[in-house]
């Protein structure tokens, strides 16, 4: 039996636990780690500008509507992983399990289609997903996405085939697989779906619970169910590409010759499907063979009705989103992640007063030329000054001893072949010039 001493320990404890430990499924990124976030950011934008795709930033939270019809009402994301909740003026918001849909409502909220077309955006940021958290699946994580809207041409799905290709390299990936299908249009479904719904009825009882209500309201979605129990009928279920209709049939066969054109290496994957609603003709998948069940780290395809259910004019649209934390995973598995030595410019060493005073102000002279500068807060020994100089691995150390200050003069030593010299307080642009020399 548990006391009531007991018990309001274990609610003290708890509340303890909620203040020191982050929500199951989402990451912290320290100093050590956030550089390799930083020069991820840095190559993501590099390669956006190459292919001419700007920047879109769109609110952490939207309408919840925006995803049940953007999405889909029988999808996973829809059903079982969003974060919705009310604000206090009781409207119903969700935060972002995707950018896909938000994109799109950007677009046509900001008449991004009235200048010429395509339209290329990307956004990078975090989204937010209730799923069961494990090694390289959180509820929050980053994606880099971008979106193409304005033209049906097949050229441009390989190009968001190519965009997070060239992003991998880049970082030094490698061993990574593209899998790619057609999933078709509304003209070529009714009959696929007619079919699917005779292949599953007969077998629908040893299904999952999703699949059994999904299964008239919408059975392309079985085809994605990830329940461990389905699989073996899945693995059976008839794939779409008799059913595809001609333009659908034309516009795979284009992609994959550009594909080929292009060098680029791809495996056809007849039951890929993806697990939104929105997408048309061609699905694509980046896998990486480092991770293990987590293992896309970058999905997309083409989506030519949702500008339109979105409530705009009729506007084919391609795009895709790299899974950020994923990705940062494989190359850490390769050994791809290598941190840089860095550290401050100049250390300033004082002795407290006036020369405290004095180094507070050469510290933001230097700042303010953009070097990083480094001086004591803890009122500590020129010993153990001198130290944490070291161990921040400064470049230089600036000591402004009471006698050289009389001189109006400051002791530059070299830390790393401790050659030592004086610089004169009044020519600070000198002392600029020697910090920026040292740092080269
Ligand atoms: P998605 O496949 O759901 O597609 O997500 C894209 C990538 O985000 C995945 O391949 C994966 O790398 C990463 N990702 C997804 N969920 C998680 C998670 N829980 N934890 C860590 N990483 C995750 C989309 O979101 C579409 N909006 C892509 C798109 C853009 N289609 C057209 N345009």
């Amino acid at each position: 039996m548990v006391t009531i001493t007991r018990f309001l320990q274990m609610l003290r404890g708890g509340a303890q636990m909620t203040l020191t430990t982050k929500p199951r499924g989402t990451n912290d990124i320290a100093p050590g780690e956030i550089e390799f976030w930083h020069e991820l950011e840095e190559r993501i934008r590099r390669v956006c500008s190459a292919y001419g795709f700007q920047e879109l930033r769109t609110p952490i939270f939207e309408h919840t509507e925006l995803f049940q019809r953007g999405i889909g009402e029988a999808t996973d994301i829809v059903e079982k992983e969003m974060y919705t909740f009310l604000d206090r003026g009781q409207r119903s918001l969700t935060l972002r399990p995707e950018g896909t849909a938000p994109a799109v409502r950007a677009f046509l909220e900001n008449n991004l289609g009235a200048g010429s077309l395509p339209v290329k955006l990307y956004y990078y940021g975090p989204m937010f997903r209730y799923e069961r958290p494990q090694a390289g699946r959180y509820r929050q994580f980053v994606q880099f996405g971008f979106e193409v809207f304005g033209s049906a041409d097949p050229l441009l799905d390989v190009e968001a085939i190519m965009l997070p290709l060239e992003l991998y390299k880049a970082c030094g990936l490698s061993g990574f697989e593209v899998e790619i299908n057609s999933i078709g249009c509304p003209e070529c479904r009714p009959n696929y779906r007619q079919e699917l719904i005779e292949y599953f009825e007969p077998r629908i009882d040893g299904m999952c619970s999703s699949c059994k209500s999904r299964l008239h309201r919408n059975p392309m979605r079985l085809l994605d169910c990830k329940v461990e129990a389905c699989q073996e009928v899945l693995a059976g279920a008839p794939p779409i590409a008799k059913h595809l209709c001609a333009d659908c049939s034309q516009h795979f066969s284009e992609v994959l010759s550009y594909l080929d054109a292009l060098g680029v290496e791809y495996k056809l994957n007849p039951r890929l499907v993806r697990g939104f609603d929105y997408y048309t003709k061609t699905v694509f998948e980046v896998t990486s063979k480092e991770l293990g069940s987590q293992n896309a780290i970058g999905a997309g395809g083409r989506y030519d009705g949702l500008v339109e259910e979105l409530g705009g004019k009729p506007t084919p649209a391609v795009g895709f989103a790299v899974g950020v934390d994923r990705l940062l995973l494989a190359l850490k598995v390769q050994g791809k992640l290598k941190s840089e030595e860095t550290g401050p410019q100049a250390y300033l060493v004082h002795f407290g007063g006036e020369t405290k005073r004095r180094a507070a102000w050469v510290a933001h002279y230097l700042r303010s030329h953009g070097f990083w500068v480094e001086l004591d807060y803890l009122n500590r020994s020129i010993k153990a000054q001198m130290k944490a100089a070291n161990r921040l691995n400064s470049r230089l150390v600036l000591i402004f001893g009471e006698e050289e200050l009389d001189r109006g003069r400051v002791i530059v030593r070299n830390m790393q072949d401790g050659h030592e010299q004086e610089a004169d307080l009044q020519e600070l642009e000198q002392l600029a010039k020697m910090v920026g020399e040292c740092a080269k």
